[in-house]
């Protein structure tokens, strides 16, 4: 049996979340707890048996919509930036998921695109359960980012409407907002459910503490006081600024450089586009809305907050968003 075919019997057996009957490729599979897309899926189960991570890998992990772009141009600038300046940073022109590969989306099952290139740096929205196993027993680092529920929902919302726009089976039988909410608050969304996403990277994070494998980080911090957690960062991934640096404002350029208003500005993320596989292509300035907090006020009623907060409460108990 092909590993395709062998892939597709498993998942033809595993629990489903129809879109609509006129096009089931757009269905949601649910594999140990989490919902994803076939293609996707495919990806994840040939990745479980095949990929070899290196103890130099560093992952940067997070469910859809939690800022994963971002972490990734910080990231990116704080590892390269003994080969680059700021005025020659490939963040500059490139979409910064084409500098950083994702793991289940961008690598095709041969990888091909992982071979190619010797770099530590991997992404991934997988779920903590879902991890290739050699990531774990390889003890790689792990950045985790997550974002407050509410506004990390109403983000995939406007990221899933810009994405039918590119879909044609999309265009005449686009999905209500009533839909999104109801699976969203069920944990049947796209790499759901959210809470369950963070609160197993949060536990591995307790439990795996000391041992300084697992830096945990909310959108929100980062938001708010992001010159000190790339501090952090570059410390956690081994490349501390030296005093050197610091007296060069070189942690206040990579701040700037990868500021919401300067890479939202920037030619490639404005008109350029991102082919993750076949068929799938996402004009870049799908990732880059509005990066604020709280914008979930513009588009919930008060009784779907309420809904989605209390779900947080009930969950995610020890993380505090105000
Ligand atoms: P909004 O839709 O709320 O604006 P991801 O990168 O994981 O897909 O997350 C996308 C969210 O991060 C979007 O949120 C996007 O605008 C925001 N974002 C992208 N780049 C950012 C940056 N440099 N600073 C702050 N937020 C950013």
């Amino acid at each position: 049996m092909s590993i395709n075919m062998k892939y597709k019997e498993i998942i033809s057996s595993l629990p489903r979340r129809e879109v609509s009957q006129n096009f089931t490729s757009f269905d949601y599979y649910q594999y140990k707890g989490f919902w994803f897309p076939l293609a996707f899926l495919e990806s994840i189960l040939f990745m479980e048996e095949n990929f070899k991570a290196q103890p130099c890998n560093i992952f940067l992990c997070g469910s859809l919509k939690t800022g994963t772009t971002w972490l990734k141009s910080l990231v990116f600038s704080i590892m390269t930036r003994h080969h680059f300046d700021d005025s020659t940073n490939p963040i500059l022109t490139k979409l910064p998921h084409d500098c950083i590969p994702t793991l289940e989306i961008d690598c095709d099952i041969n990888f091909t695109s992982l071979d190619d290139t010797k770099f530590p740096l991997l992404g991934t929205h997988l779920p903590y359960t879902c991890l290739p196993q050699s990531i774990i027993d390889s003890k790689c680092k792990i950045i985790y980012i997550c974002r407050e529920p509410k506004d990390t929902f109403v983000s995939t919302w406007h990221y899933t409407k810009k994405l039918e726009e590119t879909i044609p089976e999309f265009k005449d039988n686009p999905i209500t907002l009533e839909q999104e909410i109801e699976w969203f608050l069920e944990g049947k969304s796209l790499y759901g459910p959210y809470w369950d996403h963070v609160s197993e990277y949060l536990k591995a994070s307790k439990d795996r503490h000391g041992k300084n494998e697992i830096f945990f980080l909310k959108f929100e911090d980062l938001r708010n006081d992001t010159l000190s957690y790339v501090k952090k960062l570059a410390e956690f991934m081994g490349k501390p600024f030296s005093q050197e640096e610091e007296d060069q404002f070189v942690p206040e350029k990579i701040v700037a450089t990868c500021e919401f208003g300067n890479l939202s500005n920037l030619e490639v993320n404005k008109s350029g586009s991102h082919n993750p596989k076949p068929g799938i292509k996402v004009n870049n300035n799908a990732f880059f809305r509005k990066g604020e907090i709280g914008d979930w006020k513009n588009l919930l009623s008060e009784d779907v907050a309420k809904s989605i907060d209390n779900i947080t409460k009930e969950k995610l108990q020890s993380l505090i968003w105000d």
